[in-house]
């Protein structure tokens, strides 16, 4: 008989990690010691040839830290403003919390315990199917990281905003040319007690078996 595990519990971890932005607490450092085993935990993520060209940058320097958050604010501040004018225009109601939440994360964000930024070595050119691998042998173990600090009462938020400014980025932390971020999410220690599965479309609805269903 395989292992087994205990579902409930893998479930959970599984159906409510979500997008924390309100709950950090921007008072408690995280220790290095805490990220750098939720690092480790990412590496058993799969990766294309099995070659692991991932490099962390964690980000827990106060001016480092704004140096991210600046260009984070300095992309999010259009992106935000065309997002409302689209939910008006289609008369939606129900973005107002996500709108708020990543107003609040956009300000605090220099403030946030560490800035985790995942990069891999190369750059994703070629085919569809190189691309798709460049990126596929890395955000597996993104998701990865973010459990782990989950199941360890950390919050996390996978964001991108900041790589519309990724040279600025590359300059501020001396990283290589040749090396792409695919991503930011903050971390810091939970302040609520519990979390949610969010809504999502039916497996059914989504799911097509032996081809493609109009
Ligand atoms: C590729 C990608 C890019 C994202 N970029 C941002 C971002 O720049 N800022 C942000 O606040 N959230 C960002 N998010 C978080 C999403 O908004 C979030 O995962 C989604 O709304 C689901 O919310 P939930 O985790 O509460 O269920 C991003 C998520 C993904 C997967």
């Amino acid at each position: 008989m395989g292992e087994s595990f205990d579902l409930e519990q893998t479930d959970r971890l599984l159906t409510t990690t979500r997008a924390v932005r309100k709950r950090l607490d921007l008072t408690t450092p995280v220790p290095r010691d805490l990220i750098l085993d939720c690092i480790r935990i990412a590496t058993q993520a799969p990766a294309g040839g099995n070659v692991q060209r991932w490099r962390w940058i964690v980000v827990d320097d106060p001016a480092l830290k704004l140096g991210v958050a600046e260009l984070y604010r300095k992309s999010y501040a259009p992106y935000m403003a065309a997002q409302r004018e689209a939910a008006e225009r289609m008369g939606k109601t129900d973005t107002q919390a996500i709108m708020g939440s990543s107003d609040h994360l956009a300000d605090v964000l220099d403030q946030v315990p560490a800035l985790v930024i995942p990069c891999s070595l190369g750059a994703p050119v070629g085919s569809q199917g190189t691309v798709s691998a460049f990126y596929g042998s890395i955000l597996p173990a993104v998701w990865s990281f973010m459990l782990a600090a989950r199941s360890r009462r950390l919050g996390t938020a996978w964001t991108t905003l900041h790589l519309e400014y990724e040279a600025e980025a590359r300059q501020l932390l001396g990283i290589p040319e040749t090396v792409t971020q695919v991503a930011m999410t903050p971390v810091a220690y939970y302040t609520g007690d519990s979390f949610k599965p969010g809504t999502r479309r039916a497996a059914e609805e989504i799911t097509y078996f032996n081809g493609w269903k109009p």
